[in-house]
């Protein structure tokens, strides 16, 4: 196929890949067939996967398809909380660790099925008393700890949607997404510990409340034991939780009844109120956890490190581990606290199995050194995954070499708030993995790279993801705002589901993600991806994380701007012969177009709260210009540090 306007040239090549061994296939979940077995019947497939949940009533119909709008399992009940909890008590699995809780302090719980289910169903007793009916919304913004996933089980349980809010935003964060969802209660702590020190919520929340709302209470947890300002309007939870009867007994709701809402963070517009139901929802995460993870929940001992604000959180944190009667570790604090080999010391404590986690953290790892995981015994581990961006090849292998010890498989899971749950990974028994790629949709999903026209591309070729067919954890809309639902995710493409990111596929058919298109870069009419150039940067020894954009160039329409920070402990040449050493390797890996026009060496990057790369705000300071809204970045004053390391090469220029 000839593409005279390719949509996105596919530059980089990649040759390693990696078979599962003999032993991992033989014991897999998922086996070789589960594709054809998918393939034959989709419907059919994912009402099998439905009913290894536990329903009340079982559904008429499978789906209900009328573009934009899906309804699954439609005429079924069930209740999320029982799913996660009380099946596993009642079929003898109460003693069983859900829990391993780890504050940064260094005090720690142990909580196993039975005590979950009974916190939660107090829990669940107290919301009622404070008033909170089904379909009442409660906002949630908490620290990671217990209390955060008893509050969502119990607002489940109750069928009240959860709206969890990161506890790093802002109280105007808070407020406008309380406002939005028009919450009723909100569920905080005192603070939580972070950096070696405790940091304050309630505070915010009291900031937030100042402005209009319909909140009626406010549920405190206990946490740091600081000082609170107090009002009529707060309750704590400790009083109210403890005085409850543990016994509850829980309601079934419709399939399609709301589960919860969760704002995408929105690096520019008003955050969307992604908003998922029950049983489609459900049904995903749990076949997903279980396939792609490959749980053994019997022996596997199993943590994602993502917080509960986010949707790795909900999905793989609270409903789809649960669901699978896995234990898990929870972990309130930051990786360096109280020093680097933080993670990897909780990995050996509890002899963790397997390991979810993002490619930022895997980069700052690279960063810091390869002595912090090599001091720890991470013989544990057996799988590993990651999930929120692209994963730079040279970044896999090394979590692949450094802390699978060459022996665990990778799944790079690619999926979004808006998916609900995982759509394209390997799966670990069967799939030979590419370093970099996500490989291709799971069983039951369908997900293709197309040009502008939506024409599926060759392999070989780059262009728009999209999803052609409705998923059961799929969003059913937007929260209260139905045209920007169409207009966001289905007026690109008529009656698909377009995600935002470029992606190519190889000469194999495997399907490597490349940013979001709004990223891409246009050199001299060739349309390039961050992502490769980034992947080619990282790819030298010098180089642990690389960011680029493309700045107004005179010559050539945009110039790539790299900026890269380097990897410690590795002797590398330095000022202009490093530049001309990485700019060279860059052609080398993947052509003299993708050559940075300039590169700047840096400490950090500007990252969103979740961990991805701000390039609107580099290519602010690329192309000199006043840095934009920054509201959104995890540190603000990176900016200014960039700003004024740039400044100062340009003055030794
Ligand atoms: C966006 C969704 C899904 C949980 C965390 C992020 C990027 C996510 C991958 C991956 C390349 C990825 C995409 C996507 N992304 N996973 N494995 N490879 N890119 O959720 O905040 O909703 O972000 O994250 O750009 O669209 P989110």
């Amino acid at each position: 196929m000839s593409q005279d306007h390719e949509s996105l040239e596919n530059l980089l090549q990649e040759d390693r890949f990696f078979l599962p061994s003999p032993e991992f296939a033989a014991q897999a979940n998922a086996q070789p067939d589960e594709y054809a077995h998918a393939n034959m019947d989709r419907l059919a497939f994912w009402e099998e996967q439905a009913s290894a949940l536990t329903w009340e009533k079982k559904w008429d119909a499978v789906l209900e398809w009328q573009a934009p709008y899906a309804q699954w399992f439609i005429g079924g009940k069930l209740n999320a909380s029982v799913n996660a909890l009380d099946r596993h008590v009642a079929e003898g699995r109460g003693s069983r660790v859900a829990f391993h809780f780890e504050g940064e302090p260094g005090d720690t719980q142990t909580i196993t099925y039975a005590q979950l289910l009974t916190e939660v169903k107090k829990t669940a007793n107290a919301l009622i008393e404070i008033g909170i009916k089904a379909g009442d919304r409660v906002a949630i913004y908490m620290p990671m700890i217990p209390e955060a996933a008893i509050a969502m089980l119990a607002c489940a349980r109750i069928g009240a949607p959860h709206s969890v809010v990161f506890g790093g935003f802002s109280a105007d964060a808070l407020l406008s997404r309380i406002q939005d969802a028009d919450a009723k209660l909100v569920i905080t702590s005192d603070g939580g510990f972070r950096k070696g020190t405790a940091f304050a919520l309630k505070p915010a929340v009291d900031e937030a409340l100042k402005g209009q709302h319909n909140v009626e209470k406010v549920l405190v947890v206990a946490r740091t034991k600081q000082d609170v300002a107090w009002t009529d309007r707060d309750i704590w939870w400790h009083e109210i939780v403890a005085r409850q009867s543990a016994e509850h007994i829980a309601e079934s709701f419709d399939a399609e009844h709301p589960l919860f809402i969760l704002y995408t963070s929105g690096t520019t517009a008003k955050p969307k109120g992604i908003f998922h139901t029950t049983g489609g929802y459900l049904t995903q995460v749990a076949y997903t956890h279980k396939v792609v993870f490959d749980l053994k929940p019997e022996t596997d001992v199993y943590w994602c490190t993502a917080d509960v604000g986010w949707i790795t959180g909900h999905s793989y944190v609270v409903y789809g581990p649960l669901i699978n009667g896995a234990t898990q570790v929870m972990y309130e604090g930051t990786p360096d606290t109280p020093h680097k080999g933080r993670i990897f010391e909780i990995v050996a404590k509890y002899g963790v199995t397997i390991l979810y986690t993002a490619p930022t953290l895997i980069r700052t790892w690279m960063k810091w050194g390869d002595e912090f995981p090599l001091a720890h015994n991470l013989e544990s581990l057996r799988l590993l995954g990651t999930v929120g961006e692209p994963i730079n090849p040279e970044a896999w292998m090394w979590y692949r070499e450094i802390i699978g010890g060459n022996r665990c498989p990778i799944v790079d899971t690619w999926w979004q708030t808006e998916t609900g749950a995982i759509m394209i990974s390997p799966l670990p028994g069967i799939t030979a993995t590419k370093p970099g790629s996500a490989m291709r949709p799971i069983p039951g999903i369908s997900a293709k790279v197309v040009d502008d026209n939506a024409t599926p591309v060759a392999d070989g070729h780059g262009g728009y993801l999209i999803l052609d067919q409705p998923w059961p954890a799929m969003l059913r809309g937007v929260w209260g705002e139905d045209e920007r639902y169409k207009e966001t995710y289905w007026s690109r493409f008529n009656g698909i589901y377009f995600a935002g990111d470029g992606a190519k596929l190889d000469n194999e058919g495997a399907i490597w993600l490349l940013g979001r298109v709004d990223d891409v870069m246009n050199v001299s009419g060739h349309r390039i991806s961050t992502t490769e150039v980034e992947s080619a940067l990282v790819s030298h020894e010098a180089v642990a994380e690389a960011a680029v954009v493309g700045a107004a160039d005179a010559m050539t329409g945009q110039g790539i701007v790299a900026f890269v920070i380097l990897r410690s402990g590795i002797a590398h040449a330095s000022g202009d012969e490093l530049n001309t050493q990485l700019r060279n390797h860059v052609a080398k890996e993947i052509g003299a177009i993708a050559k940075p026009r300039q590169i700047l060496i840096v400490n950090e990057l500007p990252k969103t709260r979740s961990g991805k790369i701000m390039r609107r705000l580099l290519r602010d300071v690329a192309e000199d210009r006043v840095v934009g809204d920054a509201t959104t970045l995890a540190d603000p004053n990176i900016m200014k540090k960039i700003a004024e390391g740039l400044k100062t090469a340009k003055d030794e220029d």
